[in-house]
C-alpha cells in the first residue's frame, strides 16, 4: 500500500527521503514522489515520477538542497499510476504539498464543490481536494488549516503536510492509515511505517485515529482534530534495523523463511509454565473465570491471517473444547453480524494495520464484544483497538507474502488454546504433551529447511502446470489453503483448494495428468481416510506430491516431514510447501518479493 515519509532538522533531505521510500517499497506501489523546500526562500521543489523509487531517483537533479520534506509511494486508487497522479499534490501557487495514505470517500463531491468556485485540478486524485482545502483556508495556522480541511472530509487517511509559508514545521493527522513519529536528536520524522525511521531512531510515537500533530526539528507535539493536547510520550522499537535488511538471502521471502526456527523460539521464550504444565500470555487481559465463562470463539482475520485463524480454531475446539470458527474478516463486516456477548472474539493480522479486520474489530467493540488481538506489530492499531491479545513475535516481515509470521501466529494460537484448555478441561499430561511437542519445534522446522535443494527440484518439475490442486482433510485443509494462495500469489500458477473429504463431490471431475495435487497427509486417526482420496487421484491418472510424515506410495513423490504430536502438525506441513512456492515461481522467472497486483500491508477497502 502507499508510503509516507517526512523529515524536519539539519539534513539533506532528498537522499534521507528517497533512502525511506526504498524501505517502503516492499509495500508495494507504482509510482513515487518527494517535496522538499529551499533553505532560503521556503519555496517548496517537487519530483514526481511514475515507476519504482530508482525511477524517482533518477529523476531528482543534483541541485535539490532542502532540510524539509515530505515524499510518497503511491499505490493508485483514484486514477491511474502516473507522474501528475503522483503524491505529493501541490496547489496552484506552489503553497502547500501534500501526502497522504487512505481514500477520500466524498472526494467526487468536494472536487464538483471546488470546481464550481474555480479550482482547477491537476490530477484525477482524491487526495488534491485536501491540498485546495487547505490552500484555500483562511485560518491564521497551519494546524488550523489542516484541521478545517480535515473537518469536510470523509474517509480514511494517513496524512503529512508542508506549507511554505510555515516553512518551520510540517503538520501530519491519522484517521484509519498509519502514522508513526520519528523522535530524533534535532531532527524529526514521520513515516507510515516503522522500517522508514529505524535506521534513524528507535524512538517513536503512533498516533492513535483523530490525533495530529506538529513536526519541528528540536520539538514535536500531538493533538485531537478538535485541538486538545494528548501529550504522546515517545516509545522504544524493539526491532533493530539489520533486520530490514536483505541478510546475504537473494529475497526476503527466502531471508524469512529461513528465520522460521528462531522465530517460533521467540514466541515461545518465557510464556512456558512447566509447574501447570501451561503457558503464560501477559497481555490476554482475560482472567481464568472469565475463560472459563467464553462459550464460543470467533476468529477474524483475512488471506494468511485467516488461513492462520482456521489453524487456530481448530487448536482450541481440540484443546479447550471450545467450539471456534474462523471467518474473513472481510465478509464478517459487511453481514450484519449477530454479536454475542459469552463469544469471544479474535482479531488475527500480522500488520495490525488491514483495513477489514480494524473496521470489524471497531463494529464488534460499537457493539459491546469482548476483542482480543493475535498481532505481529507492536503498537499498531489493531493491538491498540483491541482488549487484550498476544502478539507473535515474529520480526518485521519485509517480502509481501508472508511465511514466518504465518508459522509464528498459528504458534501463537496453540499457546493461547494450551492456556484455555489447561484453565478447562485439558488434563495435566496433555498440557506436558503439548508444551513437549512445541519445544521440538524449532529443531524440527530447522530439518524441513534442511530439505530446501530437495524441494527445490520438485518444484522445478512442477514449475510446467497450467493449475494445481491441494488437498487436506480436518487438520490438514487449512494447510492446504494456505499452500495453495502462497503458489498463486508469487508463481500466478492457479491453483484451488479442497477439503479431501470434498473431492468425490466434484472436483474429481477435474483430475487428470496434466492437473496436479499436493495432499496433505498427516499419521493421524484420518490416515487411511486420505490414502483413499490418494488412490481415487491415482485411478484417475492425476499426478500426486504428498507432504507427510512417511512415504506415499500412491503418491509420485513425497516430501516426508517430522511428526509432531497431532494437533501441532499442521504447523511443520505448510513450511515445505512455502519452499515449494518459492522454487516455483523462481524457476518461472518471478518477482518474489514483490508479485503483481499485491501489497504488503492493505489498510484501504
Ligand atoms: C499473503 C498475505 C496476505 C495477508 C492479508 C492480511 O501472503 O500476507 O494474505 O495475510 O492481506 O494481512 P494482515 O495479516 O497484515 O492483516
Amino acid at each position: 500500500m502507499c508510503g509516507i515519509v517526512g523529515y524536519i532538522g539539519k539534513r539533506d533531505v532528498a537522499p534521507l527521503l528517497l533512502e525511506g521510500l526504498q524501505r517502503l517499497e516492499y509495500r508495494g506501489y507504482d509510482s513515487a514522489g518527494v517535496v522538499v523546500n529551499s533553505p532560503k526562500s521556503g519555496a517548496l521543489k517537487m519530483v514526481k515520477a511514475k515507476g519504482r523509487v530508482r525511477d524517482l531517483e533518477a529523476r531528482v537533479p543534483k541541485r535539490f538542497a532542502g532540510t524539509t520534506g515530505i515524499a510518497h509511494t503511491r499505490w493508485a486508487t483514484h486514477g491511474a499510476p502516473s507522474d501528475v497522479n503522483s503524491h505529493p499534490h501541490l496547489d496552484p501557487e506552489n503553497k502547500v504539498a501534500v501526502v497522504h495514505n487512505g481514500i477520500v470517500d466524498n472526494a467526487a463531491d468536494l472536487r464538483a464543490k471546488l470546481e464550481a468556485e474555480g479550482v482547477v485540478f491537476a490530477s484525477e486524485t482524491d487526495t488534491e481536494v485536501i491540498t485546495h482545502l487547505i490552500a484555500r483556508s483562511l485560518a491564521d495556522s497551519l494546524e488550523e488549516k489542516v484541521r478545517e480541511a480535515l473537518k469536510v472530509i470523509e474517509g480514511t487517511y494517513g496524512i503529512a503536510v508542508m506549507h511554505a509559508d510555515f516553512a518551520d514545521r510540517i503538520v501530519v493527522a491519522r484517521n484509519g492509515s498509519p502514522v508513526i513519529l520519528g523522535i530524533g536528536e534535532k531532527e524529526m520524522l514521520v513515516a507510515s511505517d516503522v522500517a522508514a525511521l529505524i535506521a534513524h531512531t528507535r524512538q517513536v510515537v503512533t498516533l492513535n485515529d483523530g490525533e495530529m500533530a506538529t513536526l519541528k526539528a528540536d520539538d514535536f507535539r500531538t493533538y485531537t482534530t478538535s485541538g486538545t493536547q494528548t501529550n504522546a510520550t515517545p516509545e522504544t522499537v524493539e526491532w533493530e534495523a539489520a533486520s530490514f535488511d536483505m541478510g546475504g538471502h537473494d529475497t526476503y521471502m527466502h531471508k524469512e523463511m529461513s528465520e522460521q526456527a528462531e522465530a517460533v523460539d521467540r514466541v515461545l521464550r518465557g510464556r512456558i509454565d512447566d509447574r501447570f504444565s501451561t503457558v503464560h500470555l501477559g497481555g490476554l487481559n482475560l482472567d481464568a473465570r472469565e475463560a472459563r465463562g467464553v462459550r464460543r470463539i470467533k476468529i477474524l482475520g483475512c488471506g494468511t491471517s485467516y488461513h492462520a485463524g482456521l489453524i487456530g480454531a481448530g487448536l482450541i475446539e481440540e484443546l479447550a473444547r471450545i467450539p471456534a470458527d474462523a471467518e474473513p474478516a472481510s465478509e464478517f463486516r459487511y453481514r450484519n453480524p449477530v454479536v454475542d456477548p459469552d463469544t469471544l472474539y479474535i482479531a488475527v493480522s500480522q500488520s495490525g494495520e488491514t483495513y477489514d479486520v480494524l473496521a470489524a474489530v471497531q463494529e464488534l467493540k460499537r457493539k459491546g464484544a469482548r476483542v482480543l488481538g493475535v498481532v505481529n506489530v507492536v503498537g499498531s492499531a489493531i493491538a491498540r483497538e483491541a482488549d487484550g491479545g498476544t502478539y507473535v513475535h515474529a520480526g518485521p516481515e519485509v517480502c509481501v507474502v508472508s511465511t514466518k509470521c504465518f508459522t509464528n501466529t498459528v504458534v501463537a494460537f496453540a499457546l493461547l488454546a494450551l492456556h484455555l484448555g489447561r484453565i478447562r478441561d485439558l488434563s495435566v499430561a496433555d498440557g506436558k504433551r503439548i508444551i513437549e511437542g512445541l519445544r521440538k519445534l524449532p529443531a524440527q522446522i530447522e530439518e524441513i529447511l534442511a530439505m530446501e535443494p530437495e524441494i527445490e527440484k520438485l518444484a522445478q518439475e512442477y514449475a510446467g502446470a497450467q493449475s494445481m490442486m491441494f488437498i487436506g482433510r480436518v487438520r490438514g485443509y487449512p494447510v492446504a489453503l494456505e499452500a495453495s494462495l502462497k503458489l498463486k500469489e508469487i508463481s500466478y500458477i492457479h491453483a484451488e483448494a479442497y477439503p479431501a473429504s470434498e473431492l468425490k463431490h466434484g472436483p474429481l471431475a477435474l483430475i487428470e495428468p496434466a492437473l496436479p495435487t499436493v495432499a496433505i497427509v498427516p499419521n493421524d486417526d484420518l490416515l487411511e481416510k486420505n490414502r483413499a482420496a490418494l488412490e481415487e487421484i491415482k485411478a484417475r491418472s492425476g499426478r500426486i506430491l504428498a507432504v507427510a510424515h512417511q512415504n506415499q506410495e500412491k503418491a509420485d513423490h513425497t516430501i516426508v516431514v517430522p511428526k509432531n504430536e497431532d494437533e501441532l502438525d499442521p504447523i511443520l506441513m505448510g513450511i515445505p510447501l512455502q519452499l515449494f512456492a518459492y522454487h516455483t515461481a523462481l524457476a518461472m522467472g518471478r518477482d518474489i518479493d514483490k508479485p503483481r497486483n499485491l501489497a504488503k500491508s492493505v489498510t484501504v477497502e
